[in-house]
């Protein structure tokens, strides 16, 4: 059975943690799903994760409709996210629904995520929703806001968790099934999530959100630098590079092929 938008806010009430994880291709997309991942974020991470990019800025609507493409192939349970890329929806809730309208169309994907909580992007929300597309926010450090914010945790003077809070708040009230909390304190986190009816799905948001979500190319070791709160369960840098340099070696000596 697919998991549902419904089913993740079901499983908030029953108190089932739920588990989500970024994916840029096939291959990964298919492992995510086999291990029972709960929600597969086709993230703007991407640019910078498999595309080379310095941030998630310069990634476009096409180069993101490509690859979740791919992972849609690989994905039968998971509730499959894609993120809006950056200047694909700021600019008015017509042009959020073009974007959106074709992500749907064109991928299969589920739900859009968006970054950020003013009042441009409730309306956004609102309109997205309104018209059948289900949308997940994004609060807290918002990485397309880099060049004012920088990867800084948010929310740390009173100001700025007052900021957090109400953008979560406004969030929901604009219908959104679920909202991303990233690089925020943890007692933050766990006000807005007993305060919210949708779950939370943090990033360096502690313990008390309603799901976590990680960088997959993170937790599989293979960036080469990670923020503060990312966890690598494996080393896939270092296992690759040595599986390639036993290759060129076995090459050179001419023991392979044998
Ligand atoms: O783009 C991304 O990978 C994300 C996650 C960090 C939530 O937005």
């Amino acid at each position: 059975m697919t998991v549902t938008t419904q089913q993740l806010i079901q499983w908030k009430q029953q108190g089932r943690l739920i588990v989500a994880l970024t994916a840029w291709d096939y291959a990964i997309a298919k492992l995510l799903d086999e291990a029972g991942v709960d929600l597969i974020l086709v993230g703007d991470s991407l640019a910078m994760v498999a595309l080379g990019m310095e941030t998630t800025l310069p990634l476009t609507l096409d180069e993101i409709i490509h690859h979740a493409k791919a992972v849609r192939r690989g994905v039968k349970r998971a509730l499959l996210v894609v993120d809006m890329p950056f200047m694909t929806y700021q600019e008015s809730p017509q042009q959020a629904m073009r974007s959106a309208g074709r992500i749907l169309k064109e991928t299969g994907a589920q739900a859009v995520k968006l970054e950020g909580g003013y009042a441009t992007i409730i309306q956004v929300i609102s309109q997205l929703v309104q018209a059948g597309i289900p949308v997940m926010g994004h609060v807290g450090l918002t990485p397309q806001s880099v060049h004012q914010m920088g990867y800084r945790q948010q929310g740390k003077t009173k100001e700025s968790a007052e900021r957090i809070f109400a953008e979560a708040l406004a969030i929901e009230q604009a219908g959104a099934f679920a909202v991303v909390l990233e690089h925020i304190p943890s007692e933050l986190a766990k006000q807005i999530s007993q305060q919210l009816t949708i779950p939370t799905i943090g990033i360096g948001a502690g313990a008390y959100c309603d799901g976590q979500v990680l960088v997959t190319a993170d937790l599989l070791g293979l960036t080469e630098r990670q923020p503060p709160f990312a966890k690598s369960y494996l080393n896939l840098r270092e296992i690759i590079l040595s599986a390639v340099k036993e290759y060129s070696l076995e090459v050179r000596e001419r023991q392979f092929p044998p």
